[in-house]
């Protein structure tokens, strides 16, 4: 049978679900939850009854036929900069937001998390192709294609310098030896509270077409534009999260052997990429959610962090650790391309939510939170690995929701929360465990 379809785009959106049910979707009486209505009925599941929110969620995308939830939690308690935050996470994966909740509580009793933003330029390229003489390119004819670049592109750039940022720098870089012909313009840019894409890449197609024109008339060669787009690798965009303390206060008789035992873990990951891929995942747990609650670029940013992390070559963790003098120390740089004004942050109404619970703050502002979430999901993850293993904390959850999907009434959870502190949880387990249980 022929799958394929012209138009789909044009079909209303019950004729997208039609189309989808009848071509791959098992048919009536295959599935129960495909017999008549039972398709639509998931699908209508997952719209709102809002038609006018519903609109709004359907322009963010095409050919939409339904939402995706993800749960929102809040992760209370995070002291960053001597202010305290509840931190908005969007994620689905169970103990990342109880983890981030515990290391902010346990740090918030420990001075806190420092946060310091230590850059924010962001990158564009214009890359291009060009057979004249690279010497006089590289001269004084730079210094002018550069003035004229940045003149014709006022009309863009004139509302972003009203705002303090604009075009930092323009730089040409020479690849001929790798690839004939081949140069690039590297622009650095401030995009102040705005992640800056769609300004970047308007300013880059502004330059690709003057430094067309310019190269064309002042040495008769006209260069060839290949493409013109930003750079999701932000190396100056970045920001530190740290926490530091005397050993004597994590108050454990075991404290120092249990610090250098965390000290190790992270030096692992600075070592070993196996390791370090696991570890700078479990910082992108905090990351990641808090940049979907308040509907960031979670691609770029993960694109970014990875490319970061093997900077010097080899994959390593992003975070790091020291104990000197009996005192902890543990941080983490993190390029965070982030914005708080336009793009989906102020139309999606869950992330204009987030912004509020932040008290609204400035992209550099976010850039901390996000980071200390990072760093803080890093140290719930080292500290239950070097000490309980994770699979505790994960049973427990784990325990939670099969009790929660066999309608476990309280006194069943608690007497099966004591039954398994020390047992494997399974579905099997858990409901022979009530069975028995509801039999006495
Ligand atoms: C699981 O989502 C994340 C961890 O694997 C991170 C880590 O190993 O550091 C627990």
């Amino acid at each position: 049978m022929n799958k394929t379809i012209n138009g789909f785009s044009k079909l209303s959106k019950q004729g997208k679900i039609e189309w989808l049910s009848s071509n791959f979707l098992q048919r009536k009486g295959e599935n129960e939850q495909n017999t008549e209505g039972g398709t639509f009925d998931i699908f209508s599941n997952f719209q709102s009854t809002d038609a006018e929110f519903q609109r709004v969620f359907d322009g963010f995308s095409e050919n939409t036929v339904a939402n995706f939830p993800i749960p929102y939690g809040i992760a209370p308690n995070f002291l960053i900069n001597d202010k305290t935050y509840a931190v908005p996470m969007v994620i689905e994966e169970s103990s990342v937001v109880a983890a981030a909740a515990s290391a902010a509580k346990f740090w918030s009793e420990r001075g806190g998390f420092k946060a310091e933003v230590l850059g924010t330029t962001k990158v564009g390229q214009v890359h291009f192709t060009w057979s004249g003489n690279g010497e006089i390119l590289r001269g004084s004819l730079f210094d002018q294609l550069k003035a004229v670049l940045i003149e014709k592109a006022k009309p863009i750039t004139a509302n972003m310098e009203r705002r303090g940022g604009g075009i930092r720098a323009i730089d040409l870089i020479d690849f001929t030896n790798e690839e004939p012909d081949y140069y690039q313009l590297r622009v650095q840019f401030e995009t102040c509270d705005s992640m800056g894409a769609n300004f970047i890449n308007s300013v880059l197609e502004s330059f690709g077409e003057d430094l067309t024109y310019f190269l064309a008339e002042k040495t008769d060669i006209a260069p060839v534009v290949i493409m013109c787009i930003l750079s999701n690798y932000t190396p100056q965009c970045i920001v530190r999260a740290s926490v530091e303390c005397a050993i004597a206060e994590f108050h454990h008789e075991e404290a120092a052997f249990y610090a250098e035992k965390f000290r190790k873990a992270i030096r692992i990951a600075q070592l070993d990429p196996y390791r370090a891929v696991t570890h700078n995942k479990g910082i992108m747990n905090g990351i990641d959610s808090v940049v979907l609650a308040t509907a960031n670029d979670f691609r770029a940013i993960e694109a970014c962090a990875h490319a970061f992390a093997a900077r010097d070559g080899q994959y390593r963790s992003l975070s790091a650790c020291s104990i000197e003098n009996g005192r902890f120390k543990f941080w983490l740089d993190m390029p965070l391309a982030v914005g708080t004004v336009g793009g989906l942050t102020s139309l999606h109404p869950l992330a204009k939510l987030s912004m509020q619970i932040l008290g609204n703050p400035s992209a550099a502002e976010l850039m901390q939170i996000i980071a200390v979430v990072g760093l803080a999901q890093n140290f719930g993850a080292v500290r239950s690995l070097v000490t309980t293993g994770i699979q505790r904390g994960h049973m427990k959850m784990h325990l939670t929701n099969i009790l929660n999907h066999l309608q476990a009434t309280p006194e069943e959870a608690t007497a099966a929360v004591a039954f398994f502190d020390h047992k494997m949880v399974s579905f099997t387990a858990v409901r022979t465990f009530l069975d028995n249980f509801r039999s006495k």
